[in-house]
């Protein structure tokens, strides 16, 4: 067991505990979401709802959620799934990792545990892009496993309640968390416990515009009695993402069909396809904005670049189209428009490269930034 002393955590009484327990779970019983994935005890749903979650609102997520479960109902179907499939499945929702991890751990389970969902923590936790926190969530709500989930949201809260001096963003901190958890946690409603105070860290507790008078637990609150609320968490501010210039090309060919690429490299958006783009240079300089860049002239060097590296005579025309930017964790995209009508060359065999109709796009893979390119293309080809 943690020593919470030491990182200054003064831990309640058993009888508080237990009040506290009790308060959070009336307030969860009259006051719960009522979420597709709280009518189910399938842990592989469970299991792909924690997933979409971990990086997405619920309101997004809800559409995809049941999509996803139309079409691969079983951990076997997840497993044999083509990659365009999956790819198709999780488009928009981002940081696809997530979903290549689920379709191993799917693998994994067929492999070693008879295509079914593990029931411990500890297999729970070996399976592929299963942390801590997602291990947590689905022992607790598919089995009633006594096992925190210790997310930011969680964190938050915990934070406030005992007045936690110790940054919640630094990942060496969750321990403190975990072991507040491991005595906190209703050993008879350990997943309702842990949904419990996912709702009150994403509404009443959230991080921007929270409503502590609301809380249902605000009398437990170091913080909200102390006057203190505004200080915790602790959290140092993160880092900004990088911008990263491109050169996007639409190119048609005389059949009116598009140039796509798909990703080859096993960075950012394997696996995806996207109109080809090119690197306009060095990672800018961090405070130039995207007016600044979009109004840098397409460079011919760029254009023959294209020609050089995809083998194709373009005729490049002049219309203008809005820039794009899509911001991940750790790059920002700033992507230039141009639009140019292939009329001769052929395309080199160590790309992978389609010309597709606009009818066929459904087939294909487009990650966000891909599909605001076309978005914006198509706003300016709709003025007309
Ligand atoms: N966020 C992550 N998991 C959740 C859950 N089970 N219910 C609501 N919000 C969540």
């Amino acid at each position: 067991m943690l020593d919470l002393k030491k990182y200054g955590v003064t831990m309640w009484e058993e009888e508080k505990i237990k009040s506290f327990r009790k308060a959070l779970l009336d307030w969860y019983d009259a006051n719960k979401r009522d979420l597709p994935w709280r009518r189910t005890r399938d842990p592989y749903a469970i299991w792909v709802s924690e997933i979409m979650l971990q990086q997405t609102r619920v309101d997004t997520v809800i559409p995809y959620y049941e999509r996803f479960l139309h079409h691969l109902p079983t951990i076997r179907d997840l497993a044999v799934a083509e990659e365009e499939v999956i790819l198709k499945l999780w488009e928009g929702l981002g940081y696809y990792s997530r979903v290549r991890n689920m379709q191993k751990a799917a693998q994994q389970m067929v492999e070693q545990f008879d295509g079914q969902f593990p029931r411990t923590y500890e297999e729970i936790a070996s399976l592929k892009g299963i942390g801590p926190y997602t291990a947590g969530a689905i022992a607790s709500i598919a089995f009633d496993l006594p096992e925190p989930a210790v997310d930011g949201n969680v964190m938050r809260v915990l934070s406030r309640l005992f007045e936690v001096n110790h940054d919640i963003g630094v990942p060496a901190n969750r321990k403190i968390f975990q072991g507040m958890m491991d005595i906190l946690i209703d050993p008879d409603r350990p997943g309702d416990f842990n949904q419990a105070l996912m709702d009150l860290g994403s509404d009443i507790e959230a991080p921007v515009n929270p409503r502590p008078e609301d809380s249902p637990v605000k009398a437990f609150s170091a913080a909200y009695l102390n006057g203190t609320m505004g200080k915790y968490p602790i959290k140092a501010p993160k880092k900004k993402p990088v911008p990263v210039a491109y050169q996007g090309m639409i190119i048609r060919n005389q059949h009116n069909e598009f140039l796509l690429e798909k990703n080859q490299s096993s960075q950012l958006l394997a696996g995806f396809w996207s109109f080809p783009l090119l690197e306009k240079g060095a990672v800018l300089d961090k405070q130039v904005s995207l007016f600044e860049v979009a109004e840098e002239p397409v460079q011919p060097d760029t254009r023959q670049s294209f020609t050089d590296q995809y083998g194709l005579i373009v005729d490049w025309q002049d219309e203008e189209f809005s820039p794009v930017q899509h911001i991940f964790s750790h790059r920002k995209w700033l992507i230039d428009l141009t639009e140019g009508i292939a009329t001769a060359g052929s395309l080199p065999a160590d790309r992978e490269l389609k010309w597709v109709a606009v009818v066929d796009f459904h087939s294909y893979p487009f990650a966000k930034p891909q599909q605001k390119m076309w978005e914006s293309y198509l706003a300016t080809k709709n003025k007309k």
